[in-house]
């Protein structure tokens, strides 16, 4: 099934084999998310993270990704782990219903604005207040590769870091104010940041931001 989403149908496809690379920090998890709590993974691909999360003794973890493929995948790697399709919003689930939610490496692959305020927006609604999202994603890169790109794709795609791969994927790298704003539109308040170098889904390696961000008590309560 293809998600207006995914016009392309690239997540049930081509990006569907892909093995996705961008680590969690268990430390930086653990430090603000006790194991007894429940955990959404949006955007969990074949569940490598909901994945991880069980092997680090998180009891209550749900993986959810709009696309078919990746979960089929999911199940067959992960029998047992929670791995739900869910390719439109509202999710299924009541508001705050979860303690935390993890959203990596999923905003580099929504370049349109109002798709990426949705998502997010919605974790605003499922994470509890008090609760937690951790989000890790990519920022705008300074080497000449990607500054190439986002300048060739800028005109075409209205947004200057969204960019084209041959195999037919578009991405997008952000501003790190772009997403400290996106979680504070949607009632989180950033706690903690960290900068490090990660592998990319190609091979190469790009700089990454992780957000750990609180939602606000007061917030939709
Ligand atoms: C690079 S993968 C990361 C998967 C997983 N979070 C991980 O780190 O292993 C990006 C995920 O975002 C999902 N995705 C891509 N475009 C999306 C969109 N427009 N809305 C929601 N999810 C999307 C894909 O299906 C894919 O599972």
């Amino acid at each position: 099934m293809t998600s207006s989403r995914d016009a392309g149908g690239f997540w049930e496809t081509t990006g569907a084999a892909k093995t996705f690379t961008h680590p969690l920090d268990p430390e930086l998890l653990e430090e603000f998310v006790p194991l007894g709590a429940r955990v959404l993974d949006y955007g969990c691909g074949y569940g490598r993270l909901t994945a991880e999360l069980v092997g680090l003794g998180y009891r209550s973890v749900c993986g959810v990704d709009f696309s078919a493929a990746l979960v089929e995948r999911g199940r067959r790697a992960h029998p047992g782990v929670e791995l739900l399709h869910c390719p439109g919003f509202p999710l299924p689930f009541e508001d705050a219903a979860f303690d935390a939610a993890l959203l990596f490496a999923v905003l580099t692959c929504v370049t349109g604005d109002a798709d990426q305020e949705r998502i997010v927006g919605e974790l605003g609604r499922l994470v509890r207040p008090g609760g937690v999202l951790y989000l890790s994603d990519v920022p705008l890169q300074s080497d000449p590769l990607n500054r190439e790109r986002y300048e060739r794709f800028a005109g075409r795609h209205g947004t200057y870091g969204v960019f084209e791969t041959p195999d037919g994927g578009v991405f997008r790298h952000h501003p790190p104010q772009r997403l400290r704003e996106l979680v504070g539109a949607a009632g989180f308040v950033v706690v903690q940041e960290r900068q490090d170098i990660v592998g990319t889904l190609d091979g190469r390696t790009v700089g990454r931001l992780q957000l750990i961000a609180r939602r606000e008590p007061s917030a939709g309560a």
